[in-house]
């Protein structure tokens, strides 16, 4: 770790991004075969079409480190010039070690500290506040902040209400110290709401109820969720938290250039703008080719909306997450990277 000399007296500004998704993909028609469930239904209540799916050999780890070297190749930085690894996640590789420990090894980097973030679908907003705190105190001038799930691996595919949700994927930012002032986070509020502790759950398989034989046959490994419950609590906190951190920035919903939420449910996203009084041109949505991608879906929204021009310098975006526990985080940002540097990642092999 670099010493509290390298605190920068500018600000802390997004230099890097990326995502990577699966090439397996799972279509609604895919499900039809596993459950009781239609396309029709499925689109009609929560916009989604097709997901990707992990592959046997691909991991969380795995996937993240794709999407950090890609993040990484934009912003022009080697692996050993990182000072911390996060990855917010609730689909480690391992209860231990951390992903983050594995994506730094899958990365080649040696400097960095790691560290996993447990926020389940706000994952993002959360490990971008410590990032953002780590580099503006001055404690490291490079974070990469890299989400990435395999929630497959924890779905009960004849479960109906939850399978045909959920998808695997991998987005990152790094957050660098700029001599600039300004741009960067211009405002910031994280929630978190534990009466909703056990309406998105996993039963078994932490120190409460270990993982048994018994647990294992009724299917305590998999998530579990009251869906009715979590779209009502997301619909009314996903506003207040937006409208909490564009008071701090001291903006209105009318100044932000591109909304970019959680992608859980279209219906939920639209009710949410519609409480912002945004129109949906000025809302990000890829839930149709990804699915709940859970702590991964904000930073590959983000890094879709960066490489599909949505984006331009100077631009005031509103990044919304929400998520089990009941969690919830919302990050304003001033963008000030040059969109064009993604062409840099593409001509780098994500795999090597
Ligand atoms: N196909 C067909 N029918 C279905 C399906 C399906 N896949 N799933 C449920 N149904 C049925 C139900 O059984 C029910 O039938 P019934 O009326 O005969 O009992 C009917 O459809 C309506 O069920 P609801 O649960 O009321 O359906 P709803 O419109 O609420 O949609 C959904 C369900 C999509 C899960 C919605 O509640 C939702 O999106 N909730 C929020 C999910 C979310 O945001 N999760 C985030 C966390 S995920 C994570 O943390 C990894």
């Amino acid at each position: 770790m670099a010493d509290l000399a390298t605190r920068a007296p500018g600000s802390v500004r997004i230099t890097g991004w990326g995502m990577y998704a699966p090439p397996d993909v799972l279509t609604n028609a895919d499900l039809e075969q596993l459950v009781d469930t239609s396309d029709a239904w499925i689109v009609e209540r929560t916009g989604i079409r097709e997901r990707h799916i992990a592959r046997p050999e691909e991991s969380t780890a795995t996937m993240a480190a794709i999407a950090g070297r890609r993040a990484l190749a934009v912003a022009g930085l080697e692996p050993d010039e990182l000072d911390l690894i996060v990855v917010p996640t609730l689909t480690a590789d391992h209860r231990t070690p951390s992903a983050a420990s594995l994506v730094k090894e899958g990365l080649g980097s040696t400097r960095a500290a790691a560290v996993d973030i447990g926020a389940a679908c706000s994952g993002f907003p959360y490990g971008y506040a410590l990032a953002h705190g780590f580099v503006a105190a001055g404690l490291g001038r490079h974070v990469l902040v890299v989400a990435a799930e395999t929630l497959s691996r924890f779905t009960d595919f004849t479960d109906r209400g939850t399978c045909v949700l959920l998808g695997d994927g991998a987005g990152a930012v790094v957050l660098s110290a700029s001599d600039e002032p300004g741009g960067g986070l211009l405002g910031l509020e994280l929630t978190d709401e534990p009466e909703g502790a056990y309406s998105i759950w996993q039963p078994a398989g932490g120190s409460r109820f270990p993982l048994t034989p018994a647990g294992i046959a009724a299917g305590e490994q998999f998530w579990h969720m009251d869906g009715r419950d979590t779209y009502r609590h997301a619909t009314r906190q996903m506003a207040a938290t937006a409208r909490a951190a564009l008071e701090r920035a001291r903006i209105g919903p009318d100044e932000v250039s591109l909304f970019i939420p959680h992608q859980a449910n279209l219906r939920i996203i639209e009710t949410v703008a519609k409480q912002l009084d945004l129109p949906m041109e000025r809302v990000f949505v890829n839930i149709d080719r990804y699915g709940n991608t859970s702590a991964a879906s904000v930073p590959l929204a983000l890094a879709e909306a960066v490489a599909g021009g949505r984006v331009r310098i100077g631009d005031k975006l509103c990044l919304l997450a929400f998520g089990a526990g009941f969690t919830s985080g919302a990050l304003v940002l001033e963008w000030t990277a040059d969109p064009a540097r993604d062409t840099l990642a593409g001509s780098v092999d994500p795999t090597d």
